[in-house]
């Protein structure tokens, strides 16, 4: 496969995006170009995604290439030829580009599989935006030896050419928050006959917006947002209960442990200065990504070899669950610049094909490097 054909790929998987769980017709055509190269494809079980290999015939060391391979439920208004043939879902992350460059990878790496001393895991991940695609992939075993782990993230605000590479936390751990306060229902009109849970509620948002404050060190970069309000459907009744629902955005585990406790004792106060109860439940999202500083170096040395631009990206506290396989071994998520003018996620995102061939080199390259690392 050339740049060309690279190209054409991606615009194809891009005119047919298919959301977390559906990458039926995606995994099948990149299980095809794979295929057709003779890159073995390992029995895993999973129903959408796959990982495959290439080296392994010579000692080394296990190095894991990951991408993601779902779409969004977003109607595209990017007016691109290839734009997205499928009402209200389109690949507005540029998961699209991810699996075509790691197939680019994967193709120049099984050209030059007889130099490869180890083994490369190339993991085309499903189901990263809504499910459990990275645990899925973990829960086959097949990324159980690997030794480090790469991504690549499309990143609109640098052009291609462009690499931002940037040591430690890069993602947020997002976890979400569910505060249902019980208080006794009863009349507009008398109040007093029961125990509305709306001031609460009230206070309880109120209580919540100063916790980072409170607990979490300033130098350190930490969300607290109510996105959820809820209580009662009229006005002349107090409700049984109200819903105060949000998330938390941490990139420290010891600021995700003081948050969690102080919202809960914030929920717990706030309910019964009021005279009510709560509820309280906590969702772990992933954990935080966070890129080894080590392997950074190497990979910021690669990226200036092969003529890339290295640049810091703008720190983010939205998240990615890369960091389950950032658990078992250390790695790095690298942003790839593709330019466009839109923010991920919008409907008029796009992603430059000219960064696509470069991003498959620079995979491989490292790939090659880093499986003969000593
Ligand atoms: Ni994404």
């Amino acid at each position: 496969m050339d740049e060309q054909k690279l190209i054409a790929f991606f615009k194809d998987l891009h005119a047919h995006p298919e959301v977390s769980g559906s990458e039926f017709r995606t995994t099948a055509k990149l299980r095809e170009a794979l295929e057709a190269a003779g890159v073995r494809i390992l029995p895993s079980g999973l129903q959408t995604g796959f990982v495959a290999e290439v080296g392994g015939q010579r000692p080394g060391r296990v190095i894991g290439l990951r991408c993601d391979i779902d779409a969004l439920p977003v109607s595209e208004e990017s007016g691109l030829p290839y734009a997205s043939q499928t009402g209200g879902v389109m690949h507005a992350c540029g998961h699209d580009f991810h699996a075509a460059a790691l197939l680019g990878a994967a193709l120049l790496l099984k050209e030059r599989e007889a130099e490869l001393a180890g083994t490369v895991r190339l993991v085309f991940q499903p189901a990263e935006e809504y499910g459990n695609g990275a645990q899925a992939v973990i829960a086959t075993g097949l990324t159980a030896d690997v030794q480090e782990f790469y991504a690549l993230h499309t990143y609109p605000p640098f052009p291609a050419g462009t690499l931002g590479i940037k040591e430690g936390p890069v993602m947020a751990a997002p976890d979400a928050f569910h505060i249902r306060i019980r208080g006794r229902g009863c009349h507009g009109a008398q109040p007093h006959k029961g125990i509305s849970p709306v001031p609460a509620a009230a206070a309880l948002t109120l209580a919540l917006q100063s916790t980072t404050g409170l607990v979490v060190d300033p130098f350190s970069p930490a969300v607290v947002t109510v996105t959820h309000l809820s209580a009662g459907n009229t006005w002349n009744v107090i409700p049984e209960s109200a819903l105060v629902e949000g998330t938390v955005r941490t990139l420290r585990g010891e600021d995700r442990a003081a948050l969690r406790e102080r919202i809960a004792a914030a929920a717990e106060g706030c309910a019964a200065s009021y005279g009510c109860t709560a509820e309280f439940e906590w969702e772990d999202g992933p954990a935080a990504v966070v890129n080894d500083a080590a392997l950074c170096g190497a990979a910021k040395a690669l990226a200036l070899q092969m003529g890339f631009t290295v640049a810091r990206q703008e720190d983010t506290m939205s998240s990615e669950d890369f960091s389950v396989y950032l658990a078992a071994c250390p790695g790095v998520f690298i942003r790839v610049g593709t330019g466009g003018g839109y923010p991920n996620h919008h409907p008029r995102f796009t992603a430059d094909p000219a960064a696509l061939w470069p991003a498959s080199r620079f995979l491989a390259r490292l790939a090659l490097e880093r499986c003969a690392a000593e």
